[in-house]
């Protein structure tokens, strides 16, 4: 079998912190231009995944190769790999004494070697890609979160990434921000962008992944289609998370035995609402 290789392949992947074993064995594939959301409850171990895909952690057992590259092997070069993975978190991650220009240009210049015209041209393009152009000498304080994420975006983008990893990037912000950015991933998505995706946003993952990945107690319970995983849940523990995700009001523990089955039209509507706004500048 030939087809093309993977973007990500995990196999055996175990993390423990301490006597803490918080990854249990994962294996996991992504192809180039898929879209894997990965959603679970908080512990289960979502970041630490995607952190072990970077090495930001090492894994304590296990292989994981990105881009071809056995980055578990001590012998390989990890910057030379990451420098193509772009990686956005929760909280913004922008120098605050630099413009947003100076934020783009920066590893450009420093890790790509381009000149700083080069970088700039990159830079603009990559602003115009996210609504930002007209923002590029500002500083981050002055922008709102949702246009730091953006920003955020743009910068990963300019160092033209093969693979881009998400850890809930809207969840530090205003509801009314969280849809711009969410916009910026969908068309960055419909580009056909590799990304691995954490996230909460149930519409999001409905509508933008390929494919979806329940994580708990350190393990993935189920995957599949967005329709098969969010839409018709097969285990129970799937199916809890996502009432509780879903219905956040109207859950008390004593019910969790007897869930209704998820409405799938609720938080669409939320997800529409939200792309009919115009980015706020
Ligand atoms: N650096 C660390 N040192 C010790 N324990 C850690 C570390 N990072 C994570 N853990 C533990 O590993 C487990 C999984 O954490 P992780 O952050 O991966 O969960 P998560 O699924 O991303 O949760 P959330 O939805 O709250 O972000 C948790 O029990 C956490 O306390
Ligand atoms: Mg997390």
């Amino acid at each position: 079998m030939n087809g093309p290789a993977a973007i990500v392949r995990v196999t055996g992947l175990r993390k423990s912190f301490g006597a803490n074993e918080v990854l249990k064995g994962i294996d996991l594939s992504i192809m180039p231009g898929e879209v894997v959301c990965v959603i679970g409850p908080s512990g289960s171990g979502k970041s630490t995944l995607l952190r072990c895909v970077n090495l930001l952690e090492k894994p304590s057992a296990g292989r994981v190769e990105l881009l071809g590259v056995d980055i578990t092997d001590p012998d390989a070069d990890i910057d030379k790999v990451r420098a193509h993975v772009g990686m956005l978190f929760q909280s913004f991650n922008l120098f605050p004494h630099k413009t947003v220009l100076g934020n783009l240009t920066l590893a450009q210049v420093k890790v790509l070697g381009r000149t700083m015209a080069e970088a700039e041209e990159v830079a603009m393009r990559n602003l115009s890609h996210v609504g930002l152009a007209d923002r590029a000498n500002a500083y981050p304080a002055q922008l709102s979160g949702g246009q730091q994420q953006r920003v955020a975006i743009a910068r990963s983008l300019a160092m033209d990434p093969r693979l881009m990893l998400f850890d809930e990037p809207t969840s530090a912000l205003d509801p009314e921000l969280v849809g711009d950015v969410l916009a910026v991933m969908r068309d960055l998505a419909d580009a056909g962008m590799t990304m691995m995706v954490v996230t909460h946003e149930m519409a999001f993952a409905r509508e933008v992944g390929d494919r979806v990945i329940f994580m708990d107690d350190g393990v993935i319970v189920e995957q599949g289609t967005p329709a098969q995983v969010i839409g018709s849940p097969s285990t129970e523990r799937a199916r809890l998370f996502l009432h509780r995700v879903l219905h956040p009001i109207d859950i008390a523990d004593s019910e969790l035995g007897e869930t209704e089955p998820i409405d799938p039209v609720l938080d669409r509507q939320e997800w529409d609402a939200l792309h009919h706004e115009e980015p706020a500048d």
